[in-house]
């Protein structure tokens, strides 16, 4: 089987998500990284292109050549990746998307609702696929979340407790860093720092597992560190679409947490418990009964998660093969398209252009009912 053709735009040497992208593309093999235009910088972009293997003709010195020269190929490429930094997304993907190529686009898809907005009807216009990268939603046991909440394991659900809460934004002396600093500048960082950043993946988690969308919330937002006028810390309810309620807390100052993503989901039949830092395993309560522990790799799991597992039980997977997921899913469907076959309904669980309006919305109104000491504000 050829491989699929895949670009890149961001992703250049030194950034933070560039290489766990290029990991999870490669993994399955499904992926061969074609074309790029890696950097803000032409020329350390086409370097890096030529040390990644991308064939000089292919080495773009920026994203507007890059489309220019690859929509008229007749090997186009069948996925693009922008793993840009925020503010450019919504430019660069929209153009790809109307040009006909399929996405993948970095959180936060775009800045504004009002432009999520645009790029969910440019993908429906276009028939192109627009994915988001919430790839923590690519961990086997976060599916295996999913299938028993959809199989009515837990009954109706009550509850939900999500969070993302970190520490690494503690320190007041490096309040003025200026790797720091823009996260808290409204001019750069838009009208949320720390819940658009870090909050929205638990945000994500809660609506993708439950299969509920957000119908209203209510948020206290709080800067405690130095003259920050972004959040450092917030606290959300969230009113999900059939009745269930998130609790979700995000941090940028809880000293001595790490990731700290978890997401635990209480329902009339029992609860799931998970921790990002420690993925292979998932805590199951039944009403009444012990606590059980599901282990990653176990085949008796659902076909969801049987699905998302690769190396055996026992031996930790980790972040970059759930965002593996991601790619796996897409080429999954990008090959049923090429087949001209429906795609397995396994392989459409990939967070679309409509969660990433789902998360903007949520930022947007969580900004606003801070603004306004906690009301609470419909989506
Ligand atoms: P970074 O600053 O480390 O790297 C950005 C890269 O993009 C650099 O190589 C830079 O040269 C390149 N670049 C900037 N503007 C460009 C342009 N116009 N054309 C081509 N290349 C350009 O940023 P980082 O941390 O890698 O973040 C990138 C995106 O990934 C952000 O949107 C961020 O929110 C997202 N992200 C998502 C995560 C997730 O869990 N899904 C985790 C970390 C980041």
């Amino acid at each position: 089987m050829s491989k699929l053709r895949w670009g890149m735009i961001g992703g250049g040497q030194g950034s933070q998500i560039g290489p766990a992208h290029r990991i999870s593309a490669a993994l399955d093999g499904h992926f061969h990284l074609t074309a790029g235009a890696l950097d803000i910088d032409p020329a350390r972009g086409r370097a890096f292109a030529a040390e990644l293997g991308i064939a000089e003709d292919r080495a773009y010195g920026n994203w507007q050549e890059m489309l220019e020269a690859e929509r008229t190929r007749p090997d186009r490429l069948d996925l693009v990746t922008v793993a840009t930094p925020n503010a450019t997304h919504y430019e660069i993907s929209r153009a790809f998307l109307e040009a006909g190529f399929h996405v993948l686009c970095e959180k936060p898809l775009t800045m504004t609702a009002e432009e999520a907005e645009h790029i969910v009807a440019v993908s429906k216009e276009t028939g192109r696929i627009c994915a988001v990268n919430y790839g923590y939603s690519g961990y086997p046991l976060v599916r295996q979340m999913k299938a028993m909440i959809a199989a009515g394991e837990l009954g109706d659900i009550r509850l939900i407790k999500a969070e993302f809460a970190h520490g690494f934004h503690a320190d007041a002396d490096e309040a003025d860093n200026p790797r720091i600093r823009w996260r808290y500048d409204p001019e750069q960082a838009g009208t949320s720092a720390v819940f658009a950043d870090a909050g929205i993946h638990a945000f994500h988690m809660a609506c993708f597992v439950s299969g509920q969308t957000p119908a209203e919330l209510s948020a206290d937002f709080a800067s405690m560190v130095g003259d920050r006028q972004l959040e450092d810390d917030a606290m959300i309810n969230i009113r999900l679409s059939e009745g269930a309620l998130c609790r979700l807390w995000t941090s940028a100052i809880a000293v001595g947490r790490m990731h700290g993503l978890t997401l635990q989901v209480f329902g009339e039949k029992g609860g799931l418990s998970w921790q990002q830092q420690h993925p292979e395993q998932l805590h199951w309560t039944p009403l009444n009964g012990r606590t059980q522990v599901l282990e990653r790799g176990d085949a008796s799991l659902s076909p969801q998660a049987v699905r998302a597992s690769r190396i055996p039980i026992g031996h930790a997977e980790g972040m970059p093969v759930a965002f593996a997921n991601i790619y796996h899913d897409l080429a999954d469907v990008l090959r049923a398209e090429q087949r001209g076959e429906e795609p397995d309904p396994l392989a459409m669980d990939f967070p679309s252009a409509m969660d990433g309006l789902w998360s903007m919305r949520a930022i947007e109104a969580a900004a606003q009912s801070a603004r306004s000491r906690g009301a609470w504000v419909g989506l």
